[in-house]
C-alpha cells in the first residue's frame, strides 16, 4: 500500500562511516572529567575502575552492532536523514524539506525505514569474546536465514517468512565485582522515589566513589551530565518507579540520556520496573495493573549501543517490590561488571536476559474467533499502508465493520484535474510545478499530502465494497481525549468493539548526535501515547489487541533511537495489557514489507535497498502473507505470547 507514495529523503549530513562514533562534545575530548585518568582506554573501549577491567573484561566490549554498515546504502533505512513522516506534515512544521523537485542522490526513494541491519557473519566477526557466547544463542538460533548469494530478486523472495518469540531467558550473572576502588571516580544517580539510589549510592561511597543524587526533573541535570557529574557512570533509576514523573520516563528522559551517552558518561546504566522479566509475570493476570515503568528504554539503548561504540551500556529490568537494597546490589554490579548482554533483569537474584528464538508459525484459523460481520474492529493507520492491507482483508473474510483513525483529512471532493490526472509521484510533482508552485518545500509537502489522500481515498472505495460499514476518523493518536472520542463513538454506535489494531506510526531517522528532543517525542507519543490511550478507552470485553511494532524495538537501529525506543515501548505495553484483557493481546514486531500487489509505485523497498537486504540474509514479507500471518496469529489462543518477531530472516541476521 504505501508503496504508492516515494518517500522523498532528505540527508542532513555525512552518513557516519561504519563503526565511527557520534562525536563527543569538545569538553570530553582529551581531558574530560575521569577520561583517560583512571580507567585508560583500551581499543574499543573503555577499561575498569582502577585501570584495571572488573572481570578481566572490557566494558565497553559488550555493545553489540557497533559496525553497523548499511550508511553507505543509497536510501538505506537507519541511515540519518530528514523527517519521513509522509503526510509532510513534519516538514512543514519543521521546515526539513529542500530537496530538488525530481529527486537527486540525496533525495532517495525508500520505505517504511526498517532497520540497517548486520549480517549475521559480519556480527559475529564483530562480537568479542564475552559478549559472543550470549549473543549466539540470538544470532544462530534454529531459523538462521538461508544462504544469500547476492542481489538477484529471486534471492529477496527466497527467504521465507518466520515467527519469534521474545522471552526471559536465564543467563549467569557477573561475579562479584565487589571490592573495586573508585577512589576519584565520579557517578551521578537520576534517583526516583524507590530507595534504591541513596542503597546503590551508599555501595559507590564505600567504594570510595565521588556520588552525586539528582531528581530526574532537575532543571540543571542535563548540564551537569554534560559537565561530567557522572564521567564515570550515570545510573538512571528513576525510571523504574510507578510514580516517576515525566522526565524520568520517556520520551522526556531522552535528553539527560542523550547527553550522557554522547559524552557525558562512560557508563550509562537505566532500570526499567516490570518485574524483572520484563513485564512477563509467572501467572496471568498476576501483574495486571502494572504501568510499564521505563517502556521503551531497552529500544534506546540497544540503539545507542549501534551508535555508540566503547560505552558501557545496560538496561536493567527489577522488581521494585524487591528491597532497595537487593536492586542496588544488582544494579552495582550491572554497572561496574564485565560485558553481557545490554538488557537484563533480576528476579529474586536471578539473571534473565530476552532472547528472540524460533517459533512455529500459527496454524489456527484464518480469522480471529468469533469474528464475522456483525463485528466491529478499529485499526488507526488503517487507511495506509500495511494496516490498510490489513483492514481489508479482515473486511473481505469475515465483511465485519471497520473503523479507521488516521489523520489525513478524509477527501470530501473529486482530486483537483491539475493534478488528477497525473498517475505517479513525478508526474504529480511536474503537474504541482505546472501549477505555479516554485519552492520545494512546498511542492513535496503539497506531493505527500496528495498521494497520502489518493491512498485514502482508494482504500475507503475498496473497503466500501467489502465491509458491513466504513468509518474513517481523522485524528491524531497522541491526543489521548480524542482518541477517546472515537472509542466511545464507536461503543456508541455499534454498542461492541471486538478488535484494535494499532498501526499508526511515523519515522524522522537522524543519527542520535543529530535527533531533537521535539522529533523524539513524536516519533515515541505516535506509538506509545497512542497505545495507551486507545487501551485506556477500550472496554475488558475486546476480543482481540494488536500493536504494530518493529524489529528496530527488538534488536535497535542506528538513526532510529527514537523509533526503535517506541517500538519497544509497544512491546512493553502489550505484556503488560495481556494481564488485563481476557482476549488476544500482542505487539507484532515487523520486519521489512514489500509492496502490496496494489501498490501504484516503486513498492516499499526499492529493488536495490530489497537486494542489500537480500545479501545481509533479510528478505521483504510478502503483504499478502504478512497479513495473513498477522490473521493467523490473532486467531491463535488469547494465551499466546504477548510478543512475537516476524520477518523473512534469521533472528541473527539482526543481531551484532
Ligand atoms: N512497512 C513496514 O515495512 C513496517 C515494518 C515494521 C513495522 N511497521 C509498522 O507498521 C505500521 C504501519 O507501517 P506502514 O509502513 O504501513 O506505515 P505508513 O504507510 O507510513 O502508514 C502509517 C499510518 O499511520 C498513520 N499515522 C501516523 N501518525 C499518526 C498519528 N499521529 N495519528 C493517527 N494516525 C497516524 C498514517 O496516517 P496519516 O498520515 O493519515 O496520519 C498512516 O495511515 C507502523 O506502525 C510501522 O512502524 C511497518
Amino acid at each position: 500500500m504505501r508503496g504508492i507514495v516515494d518517500w522523498i529523503v532528505e540527508r542532513t549530513g555525512p552518513d557516519t562511516p561504519p563503526g565511527e562514533p557520534a562525536s563527543r562534545p569538545a569538553e570530553f575530548a582529551a581531558d574530560a572529567p575521569g577520561e583517560n585518568r583512571r580507567y585508560p582506554s583500551a581499543p574499543g573501549g573503555p577499561a575498569g575502575p582502577g585501570g584495571s577491567r572488573p572481570g578481566g573484561t572490557r566494558p565497553g566490549h559488550d555493545v553489540p552492532g557497533h559496525d553497523v554498515p548499511g550508511h553507505d546504502v543509497p536510501g538505506q533505512p537507519g541511515s540519518p536523514r530528514g523527517d519521513q513522516d509522509r503526510s509532510g506534515r513534519g516538514r512543514d512544521r519543521h521546515g526539513a524539506a529542500g530537496h530538488e523537485p525530481g529527486g537527486s542522490a540525496a533525495a532517495a526513494r525508500t520505505g517504511r525505514g526498517e532497520p540497517a541491519l548486520v549480517g549475521a557473519a559480519q556480527a559475529a566477526a564483530a562480537a568479542p569474546p564475552g559478549w559472543t557466547a550470549a549473543a549466539a544463542t540470538t544470532a544462530t538460533g534454529a531459523a538462521s536465514a538461508p544462504p544469500v548469494t547476492g542481489g538477484a530478486d529471486e534471492d529477496v523472495e527466497a527467504i521465507p517468512l518466520q515467527r519469534f518469540v521474545v522471552e526471559p531467558q536465564a543467563v549467569a550473572a557477573p561475579a562479584d565485582v565487589a571490592p573495586a576502588d573508585l577512589t576519584g571516580c565520579r557517578f551521578l544517580l537520576v534517583e526516583g522515589g524507590l530507595g534504591v539510589g541513596l542503597a546503590l549510592a551508599t555501595r559507590l561511597e564505600q567504594a570510595g566513589a565521588e556520588v552525586r543524587i539528582l531528581a530526574a526533573d532537575d532543571p540543571g541535570l542535563v548540564d551537569q551530565i554534560r559537565a561530567g557529574a557522572g564521567a564515570d557512570g550515570l545510573a538512571w533509576i528513576a525510571s523504574a518507579d510507578p510514580d516517576a514523573n515525566e522526565r524520568a520516563v520517556l520520551p522526556g528522559a531522552f535528553p539527560a540520556l542523550r547527553a550522557a551517552a554522547l559524552g557525558g558518561s562512560r557508563r550509562v546504566l537505566a532500570v526499567t520496573g516490570n518485574g524483572g522479566r520484563f513485564g512477563r509475570s509467572t501467572v496471568r493476570g498476576g501483574d495486571a495493573g502494572r504501568s510499564a515503568p521505563g517502556a521503551g528504554l531497552a529500544g534506546l539503548v540497544r540503539t545507542i549501543a549501534r551508535e555508540v561504540p566503547g560505552l558501557a551500556l545496560r538496561v536493567v529490568d527489577v522488581e521494585v517490590k524487591e528491597e532497595p537494597r537487593q536492586i542496588a546490589n544488582s544494579l552495582f554490579t550491572e554497572l561496574l561488571g564485565p560485558g553481557g548482554p545490554v538488557v537484563v533483569g533480576y528476579r529474586e537474584g536471578a539473571r534473565a536476559t530476552p532472547r528472540v528464538t524460533p517459533a512455529p508459525l500459527g496454524q489456527a484459523a484464518d480469522v480471529p474467533a468469533g469474528l464475522d460481520a456483525s463485528s466491529v474492529v478499529l485499526l488507526t493507520g488503517g487507511a495506509r499502508g500495511i494496516t490498510a492491507a490489513v483492514a481489508l482483508e479482515l473486511a473481505r473474510r469475515t465483511g465485519c465493520a471497520v473503523e479507521l483513525v488516521g489523520r489525513t483529512a478524509p477527501p470530501t471532493a473529486p482530486e483537483d484535474p491539475a493534478t488528477a490526472g497525473a498517475p505517479d509521484a513525478p508526474a504529480l510533482r511536474r503537474a504541482l510545478i505546472e501549477t505555479g508552485i516554485r519552492r520545494p518545500a512546498e511542492i513535496e509537502a503539497r506531493l505527500a499530502r496528495l498521494l497520502a489522500e489518493r491512498e485514502v481515498r482508494t482504500n475507503l472505495a475498496a473497503l466500501e465494497g467489502l465491509a458491513a460499514s466504513v468509518r474513517y476518523h481523522a485524528v491524531d493518536v497522541r491526543d489521548a481525549a480524542a482518541v477517546a472520542a472515537v472509542v466511545a463513538d464507536v461503543y456508541d454506535r455499534h454498542g461492541r468493539l471486538d478488535g484494535l489494531v494499532h498501526g499508526a506510526g511515523i519515522l524522522a531517522d537522524r543519527l542520535l548526535r543529530d535527533k531533537t528532543a521535539e522529533s523524539f517525542d513524536r516519533v515515541f507519543r505516535t506509538k506509545a501515547d497512542g497505545a495507551r490511550a486507545l487501551l485506556a478507552a477500550v472496554r475488558d470485553d475486546i476480543g482481540f489487541v494488536a500493536l504494530f511494532g518493529s524489529v528496530a524495538g527488538v534488536f535497535g537501529n542506528r538513526g532510529q533511537a527514537d523509533y526503535a525506543a517506541a517500538n519497544d515501548a509497544l512491546d512493553t505495553l502489550a505484556i503488560a495489557a495481556a494481564e488485563r484483557f481476557s482476549g488476544r493481546v500482542v505487539s507484532v514486531d515487523w520486519g521489512p514489507w514489500g509492496a502490496a500487489p496494489s501498490a501504484a509505485g516503486a513498492g516499499m523497498v526499492s529493488p536495490e535497498l530489497a537486494r542489500e537486504y537480500a545479501r545481509r540474509g533479510i528478505g521483504l514479507i510478502d503483504p499478502a502473507e504478512g497479513v495473513d500471518a498477522l490473521l493467523r496469529e490473532l486467531a491463535g489462543p488469547a494465551d499466546g505470547p504477548p510478543q512475537v518477531v516476524y520477518m523473512c530472516a534469521g533472528a541473527g541476521a539482526f543481531d551484532a
